[in-house]
């Protein structure tokens, strides 16, 4: 018999449905088996009654462990008492493998045994409500920027040069050469951007982070879009539309999902433009206030980066995200355009998540002056041959530009309300870990 889904069964209500599935949960009293399937679209609790169904169907429903694939045919109804939910009248099943000691088992387990069983953790509520926000995102990534005019060209993931400085590159042999994997398609972005004039790419980024954090992953999403002729002030104007785009469209369509990762929504339901902008000098005293008032730990000092407390403290303050700017152009990437009132500041912002997520976004303007970026090339201790192609821009047709570029992840781990940012992707990457 053809199969139903479960996600469509509203439709079916009263006719006989085959499922194809897994048993997610079993209980039974007596005569009764209460049978928890789930087939990828969703869950729903089948009911087989001794009296009702044949003997062999019992005892395959009393025989059944969990995560056995099954095929199951049945009549659904409306639950009796809550609108809404559905179950189903268990006729007849038919057990395609039985699976022996399942090792994720209803009880309570730790992170590291469940990260080493992530390719069967996945099948659980909750990794399913989180990925499918996660797939909810990257949709409305896509639309966002397919709707308003830019072309997605795709940046390629070995690269002869580093964007995002040196220390965190990952080398990889490329015949008799070597290569380093993509930390970002900025800087080819920078390249469609002269051709198509708003572009975006959206791909694979690798960071060799040594550091171990909930924000850090070693491969990790990035979507990254470049616009001809935009300034700083454009691309911060794009970045607070985009990200009220997404939380909108995760509001919409993912409501269940949310409630499953007991999500807040109402802080996601303030996520409307305009987002406060803060200068770093600003950021600066806010910090310092913060120290003396022993709220936080260390004094920042002027000149220095962001680190992940601090963001914390600063995306605390506000129910938006909040728009950092300006920050001295001595810790930020090579490429960026110098502020022309103080030329010590780049062009550049960072967009800081509220409740204390912190930078889910980074961009700004770019250096379009030849001589300027050569200058840092040379500063940055770059090895100018592999960034001639680059040069190139600044020498035919040079404009100023501007993007930015957004983690999925870190979106994903703001939107969900999540600590950490493993669960985001189907199989993280981190430091300690490349299985499974
Ligand atoms: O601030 P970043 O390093 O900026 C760039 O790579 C620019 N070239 C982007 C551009 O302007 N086109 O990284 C951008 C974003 C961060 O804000 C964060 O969301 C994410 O990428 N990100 C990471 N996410 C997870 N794990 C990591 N190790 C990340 N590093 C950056
Ligand atoms: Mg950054």
């Amino acid at each position: 018999m053809k199969q139903t889904y479960i996600s469509e069964i509203p439709k079916h209500l009263g006719g006989e449905i085959t499922i194809k599935g897994w048993l997610y949960n079993k209980r039974s009293s007596g005569k009764l088996g209460f049978l928890e399937i789930r087939d990828g679209s969703g869950i729903i609790q089948g009911i087989a009654s001794k009296k009702d169904v044949s003997e062999q169907c019992w005892s395959d429903c009393e025989r059944v462990t969990q995560e056995s694939s099954v095929i199951i045919i049945g009549v659904p109804r409306e639950h009796p008492k809550r609108p809404g939910v559905y179950e189903l009248d268990i006729k007849d099943m038919q057990i395609v493998q039985v699976a022996h000691e399942y090792p994720i088992t209803p009880k309570e387990h730790g992170v590291e045994f469940l990260m080493d069983n992530r390719h069967l953790w996945l099948r659980s509520r909750r990794q399913h409500a989180i990925l499918r926000v996660r797939h909810e995102i990257i949709r409305a990534v896509r639309d966002f920027f397919d709707n308003n005019g830019f072309i997605l060209c795709d940046t390629p993931i070995f690269t002869p040069a580093a964007c995002e400085g040196t220390s965190t590159l990952f080398e990889v042999q490329y015949f008799d050469d070597k290569a380093y994997l993509a930390q970002s398609g900025q800087l080819y972005n920078e390249a469609t951007a002269a051709a198509f004039g708003k572009v975006y790419c959206f791909g694979p980024t690798f960071r060799a982070e040594k550091s171990k954090t909930r924000r850090h992953l070693t491969e990790f999403w990035m979507v990254e879009p470049e616009v001809a002729y935009a300034k700083l002030d454009d691309i911060m104007e794009l970045s607070e539309n985009f990200i009220s785009y997404i939380v909108g469209r995760v509001l919409e369509n993912r409501k269940e999902e949310l409630k499953q990762v007991e999500r807040d929504t109402t802080m996601l339901e303030k996520i409307t433009p305009p987002f406060p902008r803060l200068e770093y000098d600003n950021v600066v005293k806010i910090l310092q206030l913060g120290h003396a008032e022993g709220k936080l730990e260390n004094r920042f000092e002027w000149g220095g980066d962001l680190g992940s407390p601090d963001e914390t403290y600063i995306s605390s303050q506000f129910e938006k995200p909040v728009m950092v700017h300006r920050y001295p152009a001595a810790v930020k990437a090579f490429y960026m355009e110098p502020d022309p009132e103080r030329p010590e500041l780049a062009l550049c912002v960072d967009v800081l998540a509220p409740e204390g997520y912190g930078e889910v976004i980074g961009g700004g303007e770019r250096a379009s002056s030849l001589e300027f970026v050569l200058n840092r090339i040379h500063e940055h201790g770059l090895p100018e041959e592999a960034f001639n192609w680059y040069l190139d821009l600044r020498k035919y047709g040079s404009v100023p530009h501007a993007g930015f570029g957004m983690g999925i992840e870190r979106a994903v781990a703001w939107i969900c309300g999540l600590e950490h940012v493993r669960e985001t992707t189907p199989f993280p990457r981190m430091l300690y870990r490349l299985k499974p």
